[in-house]
Protein backbone atom coordinates (compact mmCIF):
# COMPACT_ATOMS: atom_id res chain seq x y z
CA UNK A 1 0.00 0.00 0.00
CA UNK A 2 1.16 3.66 -0.42
CA UNK A 3 0.96 6.43 1.73
CA UNK A 4 -2.13 7.61 -0.50
CA UNK A 5 -5.22 6.73 1.33
CA UNK A 6 -8.16 5.50 -0.67
CA UNK A 7 -11.32 5.12 0.77
CA UNK A 8 -12.95 1.34 -0.21
CA UNK A 9 -15.87 1.51 -1.90
CA UNK A 10 -18.75 -0.79 -0.90
CA UNK A 11 -20.10 -3.38 -1.80
CA UNK A 12 -17.31 -5.06 -3.16
CA UNK A 13 -18.81 -7.82 -5.09
CA UNK A 14 -15.91 -11.03 -5.94
CA UNK A 15 -16.86 -13.62 -8.45
CA UNK A 16 -15.85 -17.29 -7.06
CA UNK A 17 -14.06 -19.53 -9.83
CA UNK A 18 -16.90 -22.26 -8.95
CA UNK A 19 -19.50 -20.10 -9.45
CA UNK A 20 -21.34 -18.26 -7.48
CA UNK A 21 -19.97 -14.57 -5.74
CA UNK A 22 -19.18 -12.96 -2.26
CA UNK A 23 -20.37 -9.40 -1.08
CA UNK A 24 -17.83 -7.99 0.71
CA UNK A 25 -19.22 -4.54 2.92
CA UNK A 26 -19.52 -3.29 5.92
CA UNK A 27 -21.50 -4.50 8.49
CA UNK A 28 -25.10 -3.95 9.37
CA UNK A 29 -27.30 -3.60 12.43
CA UNK A 30 -29.64 -6.37 11.52
CA UNK A 31 -25.99 -8.90 10.56
CA UNK A 32 -26.54 -10.02 14.24
CA UNK A 33 -27.62 -13.24 13.72
CA UNK A 34 -25.65 -14.22 10.39
CA UNK A 35 -22.79 -13.32 12.86
CA UNK A 36 -24.12 -15.40 15.90
CA UNK A 37 -23.82 -18.20 12.95
CA UNK A 38 -20.47 -17.58 11.93
CA UNK A 39 -19.20 -17.72 15.26
CA UNK A 40 -21.18 -20.83 16.39
CA UNK A 41 -19.55 -22.74 13.41
CA UNK A 42 -15.95 -22.48 14.63
CA UNK A 43 -14.38 -24.84 16.38
CA UNK A 44 -13.77 -24.75 20.23
CA UNK A 45 -9.93 -24.18 19.20
CA UNK A 46 -10.92 -21.32 16.67
CA UNK A 47 -13.22 -19.57 19.08
CA UNK A 48 -10.33 -19.98 21.97
CA UNK A 49 -8.47 -17.97 19.08
CA UNK A 50 -10.94 -15.12 18.51
CA UNK A 51 -12.14 -15.16 22.38
CA UNK A 52 -9.18 -16.27 24.30
CA UNK A 53 -11.93 -18.23 25.85
CA UNK A 54 -14.45 -21.21 24.98
CA UNK A 55 -17.35 -18.42 24.71
CA UNK A 56 -20.12 -18.41 22.64
CA UNK A 57 -21.29 -15.32 21.25
CA UNK A 58 -24.65 -14.56 22.72
CA UNK A 59 -27.45 -12.25 20.94
CA UNK A 60 -26.94 -9.50 23.38
CA UNK A 61 -22.89 -9.61 23.19
CA UNK A 62 -23.14 -9.83 19.01
CA UNK A 63 -25.39 -6.94 18.63
CA UNK A 64 -23.24 -4.82 21.24
CA UNK A 65 -20.23 -5.61 19.34
CA UNK A 66 -21.80 -4.36 15.86
CA UNK A 67 -22.75 -1.43 17.63
CA UNK A 68 -19.25 -0.96 18.93
CA UNK A 69 -17.72 -1.24 15.49
CA UNK A 70 -20.34 1.00 13.74
CA UNK A 71 -19.60 3.95 16.20
CA UNK A 72 -16.26 3.21 17.47
CA UNK A 73 -14.34 1.11 14.48
CA UNK A 74 -15.32 -0.77 11.50
CA UNK A 75 -16.29 -3.87 10.38
CA UNK A 76 -16.03 -5.86 6.88
CA UNK A 77 -17.73 -8.52 6.20
CA UNK A 78 -17.84 -11.24 3.82
CA UNK A 79 -21.62 -12.21 2.74
CA UNK A 80 -22.43 -15.20 0.24
CA UNK A 81 -24.87 -13.51 -2.15
CA UNK A 82 -26.79 -16.50 -3.20
CA UNK A 83 -27.86 -17.18 0.42
CA UNK A 84 -26.86 -14.51 2.65
CA UNK A 85 -24.74 -16.39 4.81
CA UNK A 86 -21.87 -14.39 6.45
CA UNK A 87 -18.47 -16.43 5.95
CA UNK A 88 -15.77 -13.90 7.62
CA UNK A 89 -15.31 -10.64 9.63
CA UNK A 90 -12.95 -8.40 10.10
CA UNK A 91 -13.22 -6.08 11.95
CA UNK A 92 -12.27 -2.97 14.96
CA UNK A 93 -12.57 -1.15 17.71
CA UNK A 94 -11.10 2.00 18.43
CA UNK A 95 -8.81 2.23 21.74
CA UNK A 96 -7.88 5.10 24.21
CA UNK A 97 -3.83 5.28 22.66
CA UNK A 98 -5.91 6.14 18.55
CA UNK A 99 -4.70 2.33 17.32
CA UNK A 100 -7.64 -0.09 16.79
CA UNK A 101 -8.04 -3.14 18.30
CA UNK A 102 -8.52 -5.69 15.71
CA UNK A 103 -9.68 -9.49 14.96
CA UNK A 104 -10.54 -11.44 12.27
CA UNK A 105 -12.86 -14.78 12.13
CA UNK A 106 -13.23 -16.95 8.69
CA UNK A 107 -15.73 -19.58 8.83
CA UNK A 108 -13.27 -23.11 8.11
CA UNK A 109 -14.50 -23.98 4.19
CA UNK A 110 -13.97 -20.30 3.36
CA UNK A 111 -10.02 -20.37 4.57
CA UNK A 112 -7.00 -19.98 2.14
CA UNK A 113 -7.04 -16.81 1.43
CA UNK A 114 -10.56 -14.60 2.44
CA UNK A 115 -8.57 -13.87 6.12
CA UNK A 116 -5.69 -11.95 4.27
CA UNK A 117 -8.31 -10.25 2.07
CA UNK A 118 -10.32 -9.39 4.54
CA UNK A 119 -7.89 -7.65 6.57
CA UNK A 120 -6.75 -5.77 3.89
CA UNK A 121 -9.95 -4.18 3.17
CA UNK A 122 -10.03 -3.33 6.78
CA UNK A 123 -6.79 -1.72 6.87
CA UNK A 124 -7.44 0.39 3.73
CA UNK A 125 -10.80 1.68 6.05
CA UNK A 126 -8.97 1.91 8.99
CA UNK A 127 -6.58 4.39 6.94
CA UNK A 128 -9.23 6.30 5.02
CA UNK A 129 -11.10 6.62 8.92
CA UNK A 130 -7.03 8.37 9.90
CA UNK A 131 -6.42 5.70 12.72
CA UNK A 132 -2.81 5.12 11.86
CA UNK A 133 -2.29 1.50 13.50
CA UNK A 134 -4.18 -1.73 13.73
CA UNK A 135 -2.89 -3.95 16.87
CA UNK A 136 -4.16 -7.42 18.45
CA UNK A 137 -3.00 -9.90 20.68
CA UNK A 138 -2.99 -13.17 18.92
CA UNK A 139 -2.17 -16.69 20.42
CA UNK A 140 1.43 -17.63 20.19
CA UNK A 141 -0.19 -20.89 18.57
CA UNK A 142 -2.17 -19.68 16.24
CA UNK A 143 0.01 -20.14 13.58
CA UNK A 144 -2.11 -18.85 10.38
CA UNK A 145 -2.99 -15.19 12.56
CA UNK A 146 1.24 -15.06 13.10
CA UNK A 147 2.32 -15.56 9.46
CA UNK A 148 -0.74 -12.94 8.36
CA UNK A 149 0.52 -10.27 10.79
CA UNK A 150 4.47 -11.47 9.79
CA UNK A 151 3.87 -10.78 6.43
CA UNK A 152 2.37 -7.29 6.96
CA UNK A 153 5.61 -6.20 8.89
CA UNK A 154 4.29 -6.18 12.28
CA UNK A 155 5.30 -5.16 15.28
CA UNK A 156 5.83 -6.90 18.69
CA UNK A 157 4.17 -4.86 21.76
CA UNK A 158 5.76 -5.56 24.99
CA UNK A 159 2.27 -7.47 26.26
CA UNK A 160 3.56 -10.51 24.37
CA UNK A 161 4.54 -13.47 26.64
CA UNK A 162 5.45 -17.18 25.67
CA UNK A 163 1.23 -17.48 24.74
CA UNK A 164 0.43 -14.34 23.35
CA UNK A 165 1.73 -11.97 20.76
CA UNK A 166 0.86 -8.40 20.76
CA UNK A 167 1.14 -7.39 17.13
CA UNK A 168 0.71 -3.76 15.51
CA UNK A 169 1.11 -2.69 12.39
CA UNK A 170 0.24 0.74 9.99
CA UNK A 171 -2.55 1.83 8.27
CA UNK A 172 -1.16 3.87 5.51
CA UNK A 173 2.04 2.49 5.64
CA UNK A 174 3.08 -0.99 6.59
CA UNK A 175 5.05 0.21 9.40
CA UNK A 176 3.80 0.68 12.30
CA UNK A 177 3.53 4.02 13.81
CA UNK A 178 3.78 5.10 17.57
CA UNK A 179 0.59 5.34 19.04
CA UNK A 180 -0.76 9.14 18.74
CA UNK A 181 -2.35 9.16 22.00
CA UNK A 182 0.75 7.30 24.27
CA UNK A 183 2.31 10.03 25.93
CA UNK A 184 5.10 8.05 27.54
CA UNK A 185 8.50 7.78 26.48
CA UNK A 186 9.26 5.90 23.18
CA UNK A 187 11.60 2.72 22.94
CA UNK A 188 12.02 0.97 19.78
CA UNK A 189 13.79 -2.25 20.38
CA UNK A 190 15.97 -3.96 17.30
CA UNK A 191 15.66 -7.32 18.37
CA UNK A 192 15.41 -10.81 15.83
CA UNK A 193 11.66 -11.96 15.84
CA UNK A 194 10.62 -8.59 17.18
CA UNK A 195 9.74 -10.06 20.97
CA UNK A 196 12.66 -9.31 24.01
CA UNK A 197 12.19 -10.53 27.27
CA UNK A 198 13.14 -7.46 28.82
CA UNK A 199 10.70 -5.34 26.68
CA UNK A 200 8.32 -6.37 29.99
CA UNK A 201 10.85 -4.33 32.14
CA UNK A 202 10.85 -1.55 29.76
CA UNK A 203 7.17 -1.36 29.81
CA UNK A 204 6.67 -1.99 33.48
CA UNK A 205 9.17 1.32 33.78
CA UNK A 206 6.71 3.61 31.78
CA UNK A 207 8.42 3.59 28.20
CA UNK A 208 6.12 2.71 25.01
CA UNK A 209 7.62 -0.42 23.52
CA UNK A 210 7.99 -1.65 19.53
CA UNK A 211 9.61 -4.10 19.01
CA UNK A 212 11.29 -4.24 15.15
CA UNK A 213 11.79 -8.15 14.11
CA UNK A 214 15.48 -6.89 12.53
CA UNK A 215 16.85 -6.76 9.07
CA UNK A 216 16.43 -10.17 7.16
CA UNK A 217 13.17 -11.47 9.29
CA UNK A 218 11.23 -8.39 8.09
CA UNK A 219 8.96 -8.51 5.24
CA UNK A 220 9.32 -5.35 4.00
CA UNK A 221 13.06 -4.51 3.97
CA UNK A 222 14.78 -2.22 6.57
CA UNK A 223 15.02 1.18 5.59
CA UNK A 224 18.32 2.25 8.06
CA UNK A 225 19.88 -0.72 6.09
CA UNK A 226 19.08 0.46 2.73
CA UNK A 227 20.47 4.00 4.23
CA UNK A 228 17.27 5.69 4.43
CA UNK A 229 15.77 7.15 7.89
CA UNK A 230 13.07 4.94 9.75
CA UNK A 231 10.67 6.80 10.63
CA UNK A 232 9.76 4.26 13.66
CA UNK A 233 13.27 5.30 15.44
CA UNK A 234 13.92 8.70 14.01
CA UNK A 235 10.61 9.52 16.24
CA UNK A 236 11.95 7.04 18.88
CA UNK A 237 13.04 8.51 22.22
CA UNK A 238 15.51 5.63 22.46
CA UNK A 239 16.59 2.51 20.22
CA UNK A 240 17.82 -0.41 21.90
CA UNK A 241 19.40 -2.99 19.75
CA UNK A 242 19.48 -6.18 21.10
CA UNK A 243 21.13 -8.35 18.10
CA UNK A 244 23.54 -11.34 18.67
CA UNK A 245 27.18 -10.86 18.10
CA UNK A 246 28.14 -10.15 14.77
CA UNK A 247 24.65 -9.25 13.27
CA UNK A 248 24.25 -5.91 15.83
CA UNK A 249 27.33 -3.81 14.06
CA UNK A 250 25.69 -3.07 10.77
CA UNK A 251 22.39 -1.96 12.26
CA UNK A 252 24.32 -0.01 15.01
CA UNK A 253 26.14 1.88 12.74
CA UNK A 254 22.96 2.30 10.58
CA UNK A 255 20.84 4.05 13.45
CA UNK A 256 23.75 5.89 14.44
CA UNK A 257 24.27 7.71 11.03
CA UNK A 258 20.73 8.14 9.76
CA UNK A 259 19.35 9.16 13.62
CA UNK A 260 22.25 10.82 15.27
CA UNK A 261 20.28 12.81 18.02
CA UNK A 262 18.73 9.55 19.11
CA UNK A 263 19.89 7.93 21.95
CA UNK A 264 21.35 4.40 21.45
CA UNK A 265 21.41 1.14 24.12
CA UNK A 266 23.77 -1.80 22.77
CA UNK A 267 22.65 -4.78 24.68
CA UNK A 268 25.07 -7.56 24.53
CA UNK A 269 25.83 -8.69 21.02
CA UNK A 270 27.91 -5.79 19.08
CA UNK A 271 30.29 -2.96 20.91
CA UNK A 272 28.49 0.53 21.07
CA UNK A 273 30.28 2.64 18.14
CA UNK A 274 32.21 5.49 19.04
CA UNK A 275 31.51 8.94 17.22
CA UNK A 276 34.59 8.06 15.37
CA UNK A 277 32.96 4.85 13.59
CA UNK A 278 29.72 6.72 13.14
CA UNK A 279 29.54 10.12 12.09
CA UNK A 280 33.16 11.33 12.93
CA UNK A 281 32.78 12.90 16.53
CA UNK A 282 34.88 10.97 18.86
CA UNK A 283 33.99 10.76 22.33
CA UNK A 284 33.77 8.04 24.73
CA UNK A 285 33.00 8.36 28.46
CA UNK A 286 31.42 6.53 31.43
CA UNK A 287 28.43 9.04 32.34
CA UNK A 288 25.62 7.47 31.19
CA UNK A 289 25.12 4.69 34.05
CA UNK A 290 27.25 3.01 36.59
CA UNK A 291 29.87 0.63 34.83
CA UNK A 292 28.11 0.66 31.57
CA UNK A 293 30.11 1.52 28.81
CA UNK A 294 28.83 4.94 27.12
CA UNK A 295 30.31 6.45 24.20
CA UNK A 296 28.37 9.86 24.67
CA UNK A 297 28.83 11.89 21.34
CA UNK A 298 29.34 15.79 21.47
CA UNK A 299 27.70 18.65 20.07
CA UNK A 300 24.39 17.69 18.81
CA UNK A 301 25.05 14.02 19.05
CA UNK A 302 22.91 11.48 21.63
CA UNK A 303 24.51 8.90 23.45
CA UNK A 304 25.29 5.78 22.55
CA UNK A 305 25.57 2.83 25.14
CA UNK A 306 26.30 -0.92 25.84
CA UNK A 307 24.92 -3.03 28.47
CA UNK A 308 25.96 -6.38 29.33
CA UNK A 309 23.01 -9.05 28.64
CA UNK A 310 22.81 -10.17 32.21
CA UNK A 311 21.78 -6.05 33.61
CA UNK A 312 19.39 -6.12 35.94
CA UNK A 313 16.20 -4.50 35.06
CA UNK A 314 17.22 -1.79 37.45
CA UNK A 315 20.37 -1.04 36.26
CA UNK A 316 18.14 -1.06 32.34
CA UNK A 317 15.99 1.43 33.38
CA UNK A 318 18.62 3.43 35.23
CA UNK A 319 20.63 3.39 32.36
CA UNK A 320 17.33 3.97 29.65
CA UNK A 321 16.44 7.27 31.91
CA UNK A 322 20.04 8.75 31.72
CA UNK A 323 19.72 8.32 28.33
CA UNK A 324 16.65 9.48 27.12
CA UNK A 325 16.97 12.70 30.12
CA UNK A 326 20.25 13.47 27.96
CA UNK A 327 24.12 13.08 28.95
CA UNK A 328 26.67 15.70 28.32
CA UNK A 329 23.88 18.19 27.43
CA UNK A 330 21.96 16.37 24.88
CA UNK A 331 18.28 17.63 26.08
CA UNK A 332 15.57 15.47 24.36
CA UNK A 333 13.00 18.03 22.85
CA UNK A 334 9.53 16.88 25.07
CA UNK A 335 6.43 15.98 22.65
C1 LIG B 1 -6.94 -16.63 11.35
C2 LIG B 1 -7.86 -16.79 10.12
C3 LIG B 1 -8.76 -15.58 10.03
C4 LIG B 1 -6.96 -16.89 8.89
O1 LIG B 1 -7.72 -16.82 7.72
P1 LIG B 1 -7.40 -17.74 6.47
O2 LIG B 1 -8.29 -17.39 5.35
O3 LIG B 1 -7.43 -19.11 7.01
O4 LIG B 1 -5.93 -17.37 6.08
P2 LIG B 1 -4.94 -18.31 5.26
O5 LIG B 1 -5.45 -19.70 5.10
O6 LIG B 1 -4.67 -17.58 3.99
O7 LIG B 1 -3.68 -18.39 6.14
C5 LIG B 1 -2.96 -17.22 6.36
C6 LIG B 1 -1.49 -17.54 6.34
O8 LIG B 1 -1.21 -18.46 7.38
C7 LIG B 1 -0.43 -19.52 6.85
N1 LIG B 1 -0.73 -20.69 7.66
C8 LIG B 1 -1.88 -21.36 7.72
N2 LIG B 1 -1.76 -22.37 8.61
C9 LIG B 1 -0.49 -22.31 9.10
C10 LIG B 1 0.24 -23.06 10.04
N3 LIG B 1 -0.30 -24.11 10.70
N4 LIG B 1 1.51 -22.70 10.31
C11 LIG B 1 2.08 -21.65 9.68
N5 LIG B 1 1.42 -20.89 8.79
C12 LIG B 1 0.15 -21.23 8.49
C13 LIG B 1 -0.86 -19.64 5.43
O9 LIG B 1 0.11 -20.30 4.65
C14 LIG B 1 -1.01 -18.19 5.05
O10 LIG B 1 0.25 -17.60 4.81
P3 LIG B 1 0.74 -17.33 3.31
O11 LIG B 1 -0.33 -16.53 2.64
O12 LIG B 1 2.02 -16.58 3.49
O13 LIG B 1 0.88 -18.68 2.69
C15 LIG B 1 -8.76 -18.06 10.23
O14 LIG B 1 -7.92 -19.17 10.35
C16 LIG B 1 -9.72 -18.00 11.41
O15 LIG B 1 -10.82 -17.48 11.31
N6 LIG B 1 -9.34 -18.58 12.57
C17 LIG B 1 -10.18 -18.58 13.77
C18 LIG B 1 -10.29 -17.21 14.44
C19 LIG B 1 -8.95 -16.61 14.68
O16 LIG B 1 -7.99 -17.29 15.05
N7 LIG B 1 -8.84 -15.28 14.51
C20 LIG B 1 -7.59 -14.57 14.72
C21 LIG B 1 -7.52 -13.93 16.07
S1 LIG B 1 -8.32 -12.40 16.05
Amino acid sequence: MTSETVEPEFPVTLSLPGGGSLIVRPVRADDADALIMLYAGLSDTDRRRRFFTQYRATQGWVVDWIRRCREQGASIVAEVAETGELVGEAAYVLQSNGNGDFSLTVDAAWRGWLGPYLLDVLVEQAAANGVPNLEADILTENRSMQAIARRRGAAIGPESDHTVTHVVFGTRERMARWAEGDDRPRVLVEVPGGRWGRSPDLAAGGYEVLGCPGPGRRHEPCPAMGGEPCPLAATADAIVVAMPPGSADDLTMAHRRLHPDVPLLVVGGGAAPTGDEATGDATAGDEAAGDATAGDATAGDAAVCHLETGTTSSELLATLARLTQGVSGVVRTPR
